[in-house]
């Protein structure tokens, strides 16, 4: 049996808003029968509608503290990194101990989590963040960042939406025809094509800005006109076929190239992100002031520093009568499918590691190698290293 024996804790989630949890009904039944106890804390399920009473009837145990929750696990999974938790007044990781397995979203590199991730390795703590896990065809069913992602996109462009004054659609009216509203996505990757699809279903005139010919390829085929940055392909493209950071005087060609698009869209939703380097600015001041008073900027690259000069994390601020949306945790607010798609990323990561109730490190593994961040009292994950080191 994969998880006999063990013991697989499910804290209630402590960032303000957050709403998901690591494991359904569905998730807990597949792990019982593999031999795992899963031990849930009271209430966890609730922000995304599931009862304690519906994880009962799916194997599990209801714990009635966080406290007891951390200590009766060898393995915590959840969906945010180690936070204070203003309840039990004491941050998350002191509530952890030795050899304790932790699997979660931990952005190991951004300098907010250095002193988490240092306290991980000092508990001696065995942790593994899902933000790292690799875009390879074996690791999709693992693939919680792009389960994120595309939750980000769609929402992004909903809230867009929302806020924009005027009608998205076409609209033939009593009083004269409606002309759409036109949207720009900056970044056609996971949540950039979510979000371009979203804008063509609610029926916008849908531009979609990328680097990469690949992207771009797939932003066309949904239906976005594409606007040329005039970036060759083997300075936009690195190993891997990832997004290269461009050098300043291409980023300054891009800028240029889009412009004229800038200054005419009602919506422009940025998602431009290169892996494991801070987002590309590719909105300066002077082109938002280009833009028409009651647009809508999203800034869903916000976590990595935005696209947006003007953005700010967690703030959504108005100027020169642009509203620009730096929000945060943007699948926070969808928690039903997020949560339905975190659980079974999580709980095929955490397959992937367990063999007959052992949990097996192979770090030559590109899976398990990349998220692994650490082990032994040490942090091991490079682009944690990289960035500790040089900040
Ligand atoms: P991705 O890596 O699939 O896509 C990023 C795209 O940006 C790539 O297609 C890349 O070619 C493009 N890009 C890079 N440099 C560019 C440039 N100079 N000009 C135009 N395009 C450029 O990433 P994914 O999964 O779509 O995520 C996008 C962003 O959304 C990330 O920053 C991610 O962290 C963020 N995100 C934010 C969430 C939130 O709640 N705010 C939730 C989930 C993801």
């Amino acid at each position: 049996m994969q998880f006999k024996g063990l013991k697989i804790g499910v804290p209630k989630e402590v960032m303000s808003g957050e709403r998901r949890v690591a494991v359904i009904p569905d998730t807990v039944k597949k792990l019982t029968a593999e031999g795992a106890k899963v031990l849930i804390e009271k209430g966890a399920g609730i922000g995304s509608y599931f009862s304690d009473e519906e994880y009962l009837n799916a194997g599990a145990q209801i714990v009635d503290s966080t406290e007891k929750t951390y200590a009766a696990a060898d393995i915590i999974m959840k969906v945010k990194e180690p936070l204070f938790n203003s309840q039990e007044n004491k941050c998350e990781v002191d509530m952890m101990h030795e050899n304790q397995v932790l699997v979660t979203f931990l952005h190991p590199a951004a300098p907010c989590n250095h002193q988490m991730v240092k306290d991980l390795a000092a508990k001696k703590v065995i942790s593994f963040t899902l933000d790292s896990v690799p875009r390879i065809s074996r690791a999709q069913s693992m693939d919680a960042l792009t389960s994120m992602s595309t939750v980000a996109g769609y929402k992004g462009m909903l809230s867009a939406a929302d806020r924009l004054p005027k009608f998205i659609p076409m609209i033939g009216t009593a009083a004269g025809m409606i002309r759409p509203a036109t949207v720009l996505v900056i970044g056609a990757g996971v949540a950039g094509l979510q979000a371009i699809a979203t804008a063509k279903r609610l029926g916008a005139v849908t531009h979609a800005v990328d680097i990469r010919p690949d992207a771009v390829e797939q932003a066309a085929s949904l239906g976005a006109k594409v606007i040329e940055t005039g970036v060759p392909a083997d300075i936009a493209v690195a190993e891997g076929g990832y997004a290269r950071h461009l050098p300043q005087e291409w980023l300054t060609k891009e800028r240029e190239a889009i412009t004229d698009i800038v200054s005419k869209a009602d919506i422009i939703i940025l998602t431009a992100l290169v892996p494991g380097k801070v987002a590309p600015v590719l909105l300066t001041k002077e082109m938002v002031l280009t833009m028409k008073p009651g647009s809508i900027i999203v800034d869903i690259a916000i976590d990595q520093g935005g696209n947006c000069l003007l953005s700010a994390g967690g703030e959504i601020k108005e100027f020169n009568g642009i509203i620009i949306d730096g929000s945060k945790n943007i699948p926070a607010r969808v928690p039903v499918s997020s949560t339905w798609m975190f659980a079974n990323n999580i709980y095929s990561f955490v397959a992937y590691l367990y063999k007959d109730g052992s949990l097996v490190i192979d770090q030559e593994d590109e899976i398990t190698g990349k998220s692994l961040v650490t082990r032994n009292g040490q942090i091991v994950h490079a682009g944690a290293l990289e960035a500790i080191n040089n900040y």
